[in-house]
């Protein structure tokens, strides 16, 4: 067989050993394997390299994307003639199938090929934001979440040394899992995320009381997505090409450090990680589950199920439909949020 792989949306850790997982298994099969590069971009402009056992041995520990990305969206509105073009050099290269490595919009756009031109495409769910559904973990998130630790483990230092509060912003967009998963593992005294309203009376207060009895620091994680009274919204910043508010300029982080400097008179100062936290060598957990969901979608083309997605249920990799993966979001339940609660609010 002839199968295209393509990898679309932000980058994080645990794409590359997921190429080598599935380039693996497909040579196993005798297969031709062809990379488009730069996501759907490759497949519009019909540019790709060959993915050969030499070019995907030695990429395990890679960070980043070797096929590299884009956030291009053929299914855009007035953007038809790159759908045409993705159809054009479907064609042109005779693929049997595709294997998209990407999120909710990468694999929304598989998903599309497949119910609405029959493309045999097979998605590969990759995300810092943890954020894709029918999927317990995403690749990127544990590398993502580790990089923000080791940030909380530094800032923790300097906030000491100074009698700060540092407040962390973190991405994750719409969803707090890497905030949440970070900030409680480097004990921050206060996470906010998206899925819960921020109670910034509550947390002044903590803050001083935590002063009061005699503690001299205080981290606070945040979450990009999170909102407060009298800072921007996420809604005035710009947009992606899949319609999503680019986040990082909305600059809650800076916005929440100045408002509890203002309340509680404590000197705040605030890191925004921004892509630091998706650079990097994969972890161990990520190389794993990079590298079995890469395997599982080579073994999915050649058992002929299309408009699927790997995903990772227990310990379990299967596939569920793409379309019901990618339409919804998978977000902090309220339940978990209030389970960590009692490390932070003391
Ligand atoms: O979806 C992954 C993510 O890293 C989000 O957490 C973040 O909001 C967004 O991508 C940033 O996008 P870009 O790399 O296009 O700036």
């Amino acid at each position: 067989m002839k199968i295209g792989m393509l990898t679309g949306g932000g980058d994080c850790p645990g794409l590359n050993p997921a190429i080598r997982g599935a380039v693996l298994r497909l040579l196993d099969y005798g297969d031709e394997v062809i990379g488009f590069t730069q996501g759907w971009k490759g497949l519009v402009e019909g540019n790709t390299e060959p993915l050969t056992l030499e070019r995907v041995e030695g990429i395990i520990d890679q960070g980043g994307t070797i096929l590299r990305s884009s956030r291009t969206n053929p299914f855009a509105a007035g953007k038809e003639a790159q759908l045409e073009g993705v159809l054009a050099n479907l064609k042109k290269f005779e693929l049997d199938a595709l294997i998209a490595l990407g999120g909710e919009d990468t694999l929304g756009v598989a998903s599309k090929l497949w119910t609405q031109y029959g493309i045999k495409t097979v998605g590969v769910p990759k995300t810092m934001d943890n954020d894709l559904s029918l999927t317990d973990y995403t690749f990127g998130f544990d590398s993502a979440a580790s990089v923000a630790l080791e940030s909380i483990d530094r800032l923790r230092d300097t906030a000491r040394s100074h009698d700060r509060v540092i407040v962390v912003e973190i991405m994750g967009r719409h969803a707090g899992w890497t905030a949440l998963w970070a900030g409680v593992a480097g004990g921050a005294d206060w996470v906010a995320i998206p899925e819960v309203p921020l109670d910034m009376d509550a947390m002044c207060k903590h803050l001083q009381a935590n002063y009061a009895r005699g503690k001299t620091f205080g981290i606070v994680a945040v979450s990009e997505g999170v909102e407060i009274a009298g800072a921007q919204k996420a809604a005035d910043a710009a947009l992606d090409a899949f319609g999503h508010h680019q986040l990082g300029e909305v600059g809650i982080g800076p916005a929440i450090a100045k408002e509890i400097e203002k309340r509680t008179g404590i000197p705040t100062r605030d890191a925004v990680l921004g892509h630091v936290v998706r650079g990097g060598s994969p972890t161990l957990f990520d190389r794993i589950l990079g590298t079995r969901v890469g395997i599982k979608a080579a073994e999915l083309v050649h058992e002929g199920k299309f408009g699927v997605m790997v995903a990772q249920q227990g310990t379990e990799i299967l596939a569920v439909p793409i379309e019901d993966a990618v339409k919804q979001w998978k977000l902090v339940p309220q339940a978990l949020y209030d389970e960590f609660v009692t490390t932070f609010n003391k």
